[in-house]
């Protein structure tokens, strides 16, 4: 295959590969003072999202952290991620959770969810996450959460700790804020930490 698709999906081969290559030691590269914090800030965001979501989509959902979040939600969320090894890591520590070895764009679903999710930086993968916002992967009256490595951001420190660069580039103000119009639904974003996140349907 040749041309810029041809590209795209040796560019995604490859990220599947680094993260595959990481995943043992994912987690416990994310133990810091720092990063429990950015943790606990995940959970009060989405608290009353996950609470009143009957059906939950995370992408990119690696080790499970959102799972580790909310053990609750094990039996109501679809983890999508392209890594074997990360989702290895995810069924080890949540038995019969639901994941898909697949990249994103790849996956479709049945019914689309009522919460999307995607956190520290997973949709900085993908091609045109603005898709995620509506069916089929998002439910029309449904909300959505996702966080974006942004411009101040040095990127995935785990990859970075093992010689691997970001693979992805950073996203700007400008493109995030984009996707919130695109979405054509109500919307708000912000910055954490280096991090941008994007909400779209309001607060649960
Ligand atoms: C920085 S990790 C974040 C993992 C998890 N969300 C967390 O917060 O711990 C990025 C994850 O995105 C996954 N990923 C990469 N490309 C993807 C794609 N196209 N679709 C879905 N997930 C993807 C990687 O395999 C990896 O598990």
């Amino acid at each position: 295959m040749r041309g810029p698709r041809a590209h795209m999906v040796e560019q995604r081969l490859t990220v599947q590969q680094a993260y595959d290559a990481v995943a043992e030691v994912y987690d416990g590269e994310y133990q810091s003072p720092r990063d429990i914090e950015q943790n606990g800030w995940v959970k009060r965001e989405v608290l009353r999202d996950i609470a009143s979501a009957d059906r939950i989509l995370d992408v990119g959902a690696g080790t499970g952290l959102l799972l580790d979040l909310f053990p609750l939600a094990t039996s109501r969320t679809v983890n999508v991620d392209p890594s074997p090894g990360m989702l290895h890591q995810l069924e080890v520590k949540h038995p019969g959770a639901r994941v898909v070895t697949s990249l994103a764009e790849h996956y479709i679903p049945e019914q689309p969810f009522s919460f999307v999710i995607s956190l520290f930086g997973a949709v900085n993968y993908i091609d045109r996450p603005e898709r995620l916002l509506a069916p089929p992967y998002l439910a029309l009256n449904g909300r959505a959460f996702l966080m974006f490595y942004g411009p101040r951001h040095a990127g995935p420190r785990v990859l970075l700790a093992h010689g691997i660069p970001p693979l992805a580039p950073p996203r700007t103000v400008e493109e995030v804020a984009a996707m919130g119009v695109a979405s054509g639904r109500e919307w708000s974003m912000g910055e954490y930490d280096g991090f941008l996140w994007l909400r779209v349907g309001g607060r649960a």
